[in-house]
């Protein structure tokens, strides 16, 4: 797959936080060939989550601020409640060739230009777990300085991580409920179906596989109705 380059530059991307999401992003972005490993800066402040980017050839480092000087797209996958305080470390550091785009739940593209300086290209992002196996459910808005060039942008790069679409920002939070506690309630009916099929007296092992296929067939055949014809 082509490299993506950013908006009037060669992408540098960055992520600040390395968790469970920003693996789940940027390895798909690794994965699909999109940016190579040499082009991403990931911090944190413990090594723990790291490793996984260092093995994958990333630089990595303790300093947020460092991951502003040598990237041109930051994600922000820390846990919400960090990201002001993450916010008001890295905001002298920002400039005009910097694009913005937070992971954070909840946290409204108003508050991050509130707390970023003026100007700045912001955008976010909702993803769910489904990424880390780049089977995602993305969506994304703008912020108000951000345009069709830095969508394109976005929509390429997470593309590499399963389907991406531009919403309104009010769809956030509807996101949300269906696409990332959704996966939290397909688990449970599969739980279910498995739970029916022990106290018939089916082996749990075998009645998993088959609540498995049993759901990844229906996904198909919901989403391509014809299918079932
Ligand atoms: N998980 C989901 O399904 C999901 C879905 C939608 C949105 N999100 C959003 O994605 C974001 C990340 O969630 P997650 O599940 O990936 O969290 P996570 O696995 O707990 O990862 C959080 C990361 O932030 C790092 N961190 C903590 N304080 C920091 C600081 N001051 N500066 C830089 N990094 C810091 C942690 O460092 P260490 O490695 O040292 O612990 C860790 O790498 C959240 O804002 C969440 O709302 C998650």
């Amino acid at each position: 797959m082509a490299a993506v380059s950013a908006p009037g530059s060669t992408l540098r991307v960055g992520c600040i936080g390395a968790g469970k999401m920003a693996r789940g992003v940027l390895g798909g972005l690794l994965l699909s060939g999109k940016v190579p490993a040499q082009q991403m800066t990931v911090s944190a402040p413990s090594g723990t989550n790291l490793q996984y980017f260092r093995a994958q050839g990333c630089h990595t480092t303790h300093s947020n601020i460092s991951v502003l000087y040598e990237s041109n797209v930051i994600f922000l996958a820390t846990k919400p409640h960090v990201i002001p305080q993450v916010l008001v470390e890295i905001s002298s550091a920002v400039t005009s060739d910097h694009v913005i785009v937070s992971m954070a739940a909840g946290l409204s593209l108003q508050t991050l230009e509130e707390l970023l300086p003026d100007g700045v290209r912001i955008l976010r992002m909702c993803p769910n777990l489904p990424c880390v196996i780049q089977q995602g459910a993305v969506v994304f808005s703008r912020g108000s300085c951000a345009g069709p060039e830095e969508a394109d942008m976005l929509k390429d790069l997470l593309s590499a991580c399963g389907m991406c679409e531009e919403v309104p920002e009010s769809y956030m939070d509807i996101h949300t409920g269906i696409s990332g506690s959704g996966v939290a309630y397909v688990y449970l009916f599969a739980e279910a179906l498995v739970d029916g099929a022990v106290k018939m007296g089916m082996p749990s092992a075998i009645a998993s596989r088959i609540a498995a296929q049993t759901l990844l067939v229906s996904f198909f055949l919901t989403s391509r109705p014809t299918a079932a014809l």
